[in-house]
């Protein structure tokens, strides 16, 4: 039974209603499908809290635990981070402008990137963004243009290799992200961010990927960030006093997925900074972190509706959806994974094989390969693909000129659209006919 599978993978809400319909937060998916078409994006709001509420938990404050913005943001989500009382890491102007108008303080922002523009450091200044990441000497340059007055970190790379995605790897020193830490490039940084006038150097930051289930990645660079600590205190008087480690905790996407639990990880985490600074004699550093996908990802369902089913003796059976590879690229673009269930008869055994693709106008655009579904899987089921809360709406693409799925969020039986249907007149919009 597909449910009972998959009941680890789904939002924490998840039930079977009397008519064997999946149940979220309350709402009956079928009901939702009828109300607001497909593809739909549900989003669990309790979901959202409690895996917040796993990380808020091993840390002093809520406000030392940055949402990562780029896994999932639209203005309820700022909304609900900030209800919490948690930070925001944002990346460019449009992440951050999206948070100031959902009113989200700027002081409990932070502001990432590798290439920040003047334009974006001026919308930051004003914004009162309470720390910036910096990423490079080039932008050490622009903060000083800038006139910032803000705390500054610097981001180092420390030559870790996460157990990943290559292109989810961010530590190795081969990155665009970031100092390197040998040839004494992070140390200048330090130095001259510390030089910044009007800002106040209080950090570092690593980030060294995401979907990560192996702790010893986060074990090595946190005692290489205390062994730079030690230096930069040695060399040049810099005292460290905040530490952001960054997000990367791998979340669960397919059945044999087992990754430890978010708490214990967030608290492995804290508490190695701790220890490793202590052994050095660098006092308590504040332990922040930046989850994105471990927050929302388990969240999110992409609910598609059944187009065509294509089958031939001896080949793959292929059912394809009204979405793809324009709401979910992940698969396309990593070679992801994901599990599936049929919404409108979650009980139906799942003793078939099958693809299941989208309907964009690429090969690639399987969303899974070889899905355990019910063998009579048939035009009009519902396919709900799951643990879609992150970095799937937030890398859509009007692919193929396709409108974007609205994002329902609910809770206690309740439905909120709070990003609405994407329609072919808001894509035109942006389209100057040639005249004459
Ligand atoms: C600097 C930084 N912080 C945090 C995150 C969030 O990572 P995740 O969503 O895997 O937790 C990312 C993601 O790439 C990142 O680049």
């Amino acid at each position: 039974m597909s449910f009972g599978r998959l009941r680890s993978i789904l939002p924490t809400t998840a039930a079977k209603s009397s008519a064997g319909h999946l149940v979220v937060g309350g709402c009956d998916v079928v009901e939702l499908v009828e109300q607001f078409g497909t593809p739909l994006m549900v989003m669990d709001r309790t979901t959202i809290e409690s895996n917040a509420a796993k990380v808020i938990s091993e840390v002093e404050d809520a406000a030392r635990v940055f949402y990562a913005a780029k896994s999932f943001l639209c203005v309820a989500m700022c909304q609900l981070i900030d209800g919490l009382g948690m930070g925001l890491d944002v990346c460019t102007g449009g992440e951050l402008e999206t948070a100031l108008r959902a009113g989200f303080p700027g002081d409990r922002i932070l502001f990432h990137g590798n290439n920040k523009s003047a334009d974006e450091l001026e919308a930051a200044r004003a914004a009162g963004v309470g720390r910036i990441v910096v990423d490079s000497f080039d932008e050490i340059q622009r903060l000083t243009d800038a006139e910032m007055s803000t705390k500054l970190l610097v981001r180092i790379t420390p030559g870790v290799e996460a157990q990943t995605h290559q292109y989810v790897r961010t530590g190795q020193e081969d990155s665009k992200f970031g100092f390197p830490l040998g040839d004494g490039v992070a140390l200048d940084a330090v130095r001259r961010a510390m030089e910044v006038p009007g800002c106040a150097f209080v950090g570092l930051h690593a980030h060294i990927g995401s979907q990560i289930f192996d702790l010893g990645g986060f074990d090595l660079a946190i005692k290489r960030i205390s062994d730079f600590a030690a230096l930069a205190l040695d060399k040049l008087g810099a005292e460290i006093v905040e530490v952001n480690m960054g997000g990367g905790f791998g979340i669960q996407y397919v059945e044999w997925e087992d990754p430890l639990a978010l708490n214990e990880v967030a608290r492995g985490i804290v508490q190695d900074v701790r220890k490793q600074f202590k052994k050095r004699a660098l006092g308590e550093p504040g332990v922040f972190l930046e989850p994105g996908r471990s927050i929302a990802g388990p969240a999110g369902l992409t609910v598609y509706t059944v187009g065509t089913v294509k089958e031939r003796s001896g080949e793959r059976k292929y059912a394809s959806v009204d979405g793809g590879m324009s709401d979910n690229v992940r698969p396309a673009l990593y070679g992801s994974s994901h599990e599936a269930l049929l919404a409108n008869r979650v009980d139906a055994k799942d003793d078939g094989v099958i693809s299941i693709a989208g309907k964009h106008c690429e090969s690639g655009d399987v969303i899974i390969h070889d899905a355990k579904l019910p063998a009579n899987l048939s035009v009009g089921d519902l396919v709900c693909v799951t643990a879609t809360g992150a970095y799937n709406y937030s890398m859509a693409s009007n692919y193929n000129r396709t409108p974007r799925p609205p994002v329902i969020l609910v809770a206690d039986g309740n439905a909120t659209e709070i990003v609405r249907r994407e329609t072919i007149e808001d894509i035109l919009r942006l389209d100057v006919p040639l005249t004459g």
